[in-house]
Parts: C-alpha cells; sequence; structure tokens
C-alpha cells in the first residue's frame, strides 16, 4: 500500500462517518500568537474548543503538516539518532467538536486500524492515564471500559501524566490521552520480552501510533485546570509510523515516503544508504531537515536573520554542518533534493485547483533561494576556517602549553566574530593541536 494509498483510506474511512473532510492548513501558525510553527493538528481548531468560534461541521478529518522544532514539542535532537522521530511529519486526525467522545472515538480507532487497515490484533497495545493527584484527575476509567470490549486488559497499560495527558503548550485546551501502539518485532523478540514491557520505552520497534486525546480542559497559566463547556476530540495518528507499520518497514526512513528522497542524497553524496550507522545517520538527518526547510518555504517562509525566517535559516546551516563535517561535501547540493520534496507536497493536496504555481517555477524558485543560503553559509565556514588554520600556525609555532580555556575563547571568538559553527572549529582544533599543548 503506498502512501497516497494510506492517506486516502484514513480520510474515506471518517468520510463514512460522517466527517468533512479538510485539506492541510499552512505549517506555519502565523495566525496563533502562542505558537510560531503548527505543531499538531490541533492547533488550527484551537478556537473551537474553548468556545471562541464554532465550526461549521461538529466532525471532522483532515491531515495536517506539522513542524516539531521550537517550544513544548521539539523533536530536533531526536531526529536522526533513532529511526522514526521527526521535525516535519504529518499528521493523521479526526475531530470531534462537542459531538462524539470516548466511545466512540475508541470504536473507530480500533475499527480503522484492524478491519480496515488490517494490522494484527495481538500487536497492539494501548494506554490510558492512570490519574493525577496535583491536578486532582482520577483514572480514566470509561476508556477503560470502551478498550476492554477489543483487547484484552493485560494490554491496556495505565501511565501517567507524561504519557496520558496532552497539552499543546504551557497553556491552552488539554486533557488526558489515550494511546496506540504497535509491537514490529519479530516472534522470537516478542516471546523474549513481552510487548507490554516495551511499551513508552522507546524502542524502535515497539511505538506510539495513534494518540486520541479527549480535549475536556483549559489549562490556565497559575497551572490549574478550567473544565471547558463542552467536550471534544482531538486524534492524532503519525502518518510516517503509519506507513511504516502498513508497509512492513523497520524505520520510517524506509517508507515510500523517503526513499526517493534518501536515493538523491546518496546519489549526490556519493554515499550508500544502510551500510555504516554515523552515514546514516547523517543521511537522515540531511531528509528530515530538507523536508521542514522546502515545507516552511512553501508556505511561505524565506530563510533570514529573524522570526521565522531565522529558525529555518537554522535548520538548513544544520544540515549543511552535517554534510560538511560527517559526509565531506565541500560544495552546495541541497538544492537539488528540492525537486522530490516539492513533488511529494503536490501530489498529497486533495484539491489540485488549490495549488497557485506550476511546479517548475516553484521548483526553481526554492532551490535557488536554497542555492544561495547554501553558498553563503559555505563562504563563511571556508572564511572562518582559514581564520583558524592561522592561529592554529601561532599556536604550534609558540610551542608552549595551552590551556582548554583559551582554546574555548577562540572557538566562540570565531562563531561570535566570523559565524563559523562550534562544531567545526572544535572538530578541526581538536584534531590538529597536539595533545601535550592542551593541558
Ligand atoms: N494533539 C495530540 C497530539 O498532537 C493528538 O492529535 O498528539
Amino acid at each position: 500500500m503506498n502512501h497516497k494509498k494510506i492517506r486516502q483510506i484514513f480520510l474515506s474511512f471518517f468520510k463514512r462517518k460522517k466527517h468533512k473532510i479538510l485539506n492541510s492548513a499552512s505549517i506555519v501558525a502565523k495566525k496563533d500568537y502562542s505558537l510560531m510553527f503548527t505543531n499538531a493538528g490541533m492547533n488550527i481548531f484551537k478556537d473551537f474548543f474553548l468556545g471562541k468560534k464554532k465550526s461549521q461541521d461538529s466532525r471532522i478529518a483532515n491531515f495536517q503538516k506539522c513542524l516539531r522544532i521550537t517550544g513544548k514539542h521539539n523533536d530536533l535532537f531526536e531526529v536522526g539518532k533513532d529511526t522514526y522521530h521527526h521535525t516535519m511529519f504529518e499528521m493523521l486526525g479526526n475531530w470531534s467538536f462537542g459531538d462524539y467522545f470516548k466511545k466512540e472515538s475508541i470504536k473507530w480507532a480500533w475499527e480503522l486500524l484492524t478491519e480496515v487497515y488490517k494490522i494484527d490484533k495481538s500487536n497492539i497495545y494501548v494506554t490510558i492515564f492512570k490519574g493525577n493527584k496535583e491536578d486532582k484527575l482520577s483514572f480514566d476509567r470509561e476508556s477503560f471500559k470502551y478498550w476492554n470490549k477489543k483487547i484484552d486488559d493485560s494490554k491496556i497499560l495505565l501511565f501517567d501524566k507524561k504519557h496520558n495527558f496532552w497539552e499543546m503548550g504551557t497553556t491552552g485546551p488539554c486533557g488526558t490521552c489515550t494511546e496506540i501502539h504497535v509491537d514490529l518485532r519479530n516472534e522470537k523478540e516478542k516471546f523474549k520480552i513481552p510487548g507490554n514491557n516495551l511499551v513508552n520505552k522507546k524502542h524502535p520497534l515497539v511505538i506510539e501510533l495513534w494518540n486520541i486525546v479527549f480535549i475536556q480542559f483549559f489549562r490556565k497559566s497559575d497551572g490549574t485546570l478550567v473544565k471547558l463547556p463542552t467536550f471534544h476530540v482531538d486524534t492524532g495518528m503519525g502518518f510516517e509510523r503509519l506507513c511504516m507499520v502498513l508497509q512492513k518497514k523497520k524505520s520510517t526512513y524506509d517508507t515510500d515516503i523517503f526513499t526517493d528522497l534518501i536515493k538523491y542524497i546518496a546519489q549526490h553524496t556519493d554515499q550508500i544508504y544502510g551500510v555504516t550507522e554515523t552515514i546514516d545517520l547523517a543521511i537522515r538527518i540531511i531528509a528530515d531537515h530538507m523536508r521542514s526547510v522546502v515545507f516552511a518555504i512553501y508556505d511561505g517562509i524565506i530563510p533570514s536573520n529573524n522570526k521565522y525566517g531565522y529558525v529555518i535559516r537554522k535548520i538548513l546551516r544544520r544540515i549543511i554542518v552535517t554534510y560538511y563535517l560527517t559526509l565531506k561535501i565541500k560544495k552546495p547540493f541541497l538544492f537539488k533534493l528540492v525537486k522530490p520534496i516539492i513533488c511529494y507536497i503536490q501530489n498529497s493536496h486533495l484539491n489540485k485547483s488549490h495549488l497557485k504555481y506550476d511546479l517548475s517555477t516553484i521548483i526553481y524558485d526554492i532551490s535557488t533561494m536554497i542555492l544561495m543560503e547554501e553558498k553563503l553559509f559555505l563562504k563563511t565556514i571556508k572564511l572562518g576556517i582559514n581564520k583558524l588554520e592561522k592561529i592554529i600556525e601561532k599556536l604550534r609555532e609558540t610551542k608552549c602549553n595551552i590551556i582548554d580555556g583559551k582554546i574555548r575563547k577562540i572557538i566562540y571568538w570565531l562563531y561570535d566574530t566570523y559565524g563559523l559553527p562550534l562544531e567545526i572549529s572544535q572538530r578541526i582544533i581538536y584534531k590538529r593541536i597536539p595533545y601535550p599543548m592542551i593541558i
């Protein structure tokens, strides 16, 4: 099943359950002052949850581009290290605004996963909220009751607020949640360690797939919870993870969402993906971050030195440092990756008439923008390294022991004054200055 079909099946399923189907909104949260980027499917519906606006449709289903690189939900440093985190990902969601609640959400989630997508029931675990004294909340008995109609109680696991109480930020709409996890290990592994011991333990093959949040409260800035007048449902299923499960892959990066992109990166950097862990890690970082950058630019952000543009520029520079240091690439190449990403974006739109510009113009404009950024930053790196080389020469000439503190000062000075990334100068300096010189 390819990724387009997987998305389509989700939306059709909820259409049959009388949901209005929506295209993804922008990845940039320009109308929400508490966020920079859309970090969950529910962001665009916040006013409905808070009762500030009324939705024309009480049931909606959509897929939403999300970016988790700032604020409460930040996955920037998880990316690459494991095989299933992303800074940019798509979230499949169904929504009830004062309409259905726990019973239907649980029933439909189970039906979709086990009867439509045909995920093996024996591989599914669910988690529910065990209660919290501080917030004066008790165990989510109702969710337990509905889950227990579908699944054995040994597979219903209780977790605390960290896992089973969802909040968008430090304030805002929130509520208890129930999560669906899938165990993708082989039978031998499952026999050795039962899956329920590995849920929420960061195992790469026992992963969270779907989060169903029951929005019932508003978290105030003093930390207290206020009950909302109407209850709502906010669900979010990681699209890349769903593809990983249905395409029987061990990593989201091996699904057809990523394969073309990874192939291009490997081709343009003369590497083979899947052989050396450090190279693979770098390739995954490039693939993930490039999607973030291109999706954000597609939605109107231009890399720059302030606000949204600055965040995107920093991500882009993180990619450049990664390819410069790990893949030893010294020439721009990221701009060549724009095409497969833009093709992906345009292919996922439900309604092609929404597309404002033609494909080749968009690819050309974004590639040019990225090429300029790469050239500029590679020049900065080159200039900084020249300075650093001269400093190293001088230090060698003096032949006296230098203390580590002095080296650190130099590294920060090169960053402050010439913009030379800390990782690059650290890597060069500690490799080049003989150990006895550093005391
Ligand atoms: N808001 C929840 C999440 O982001 C479910 O959509 O996980």
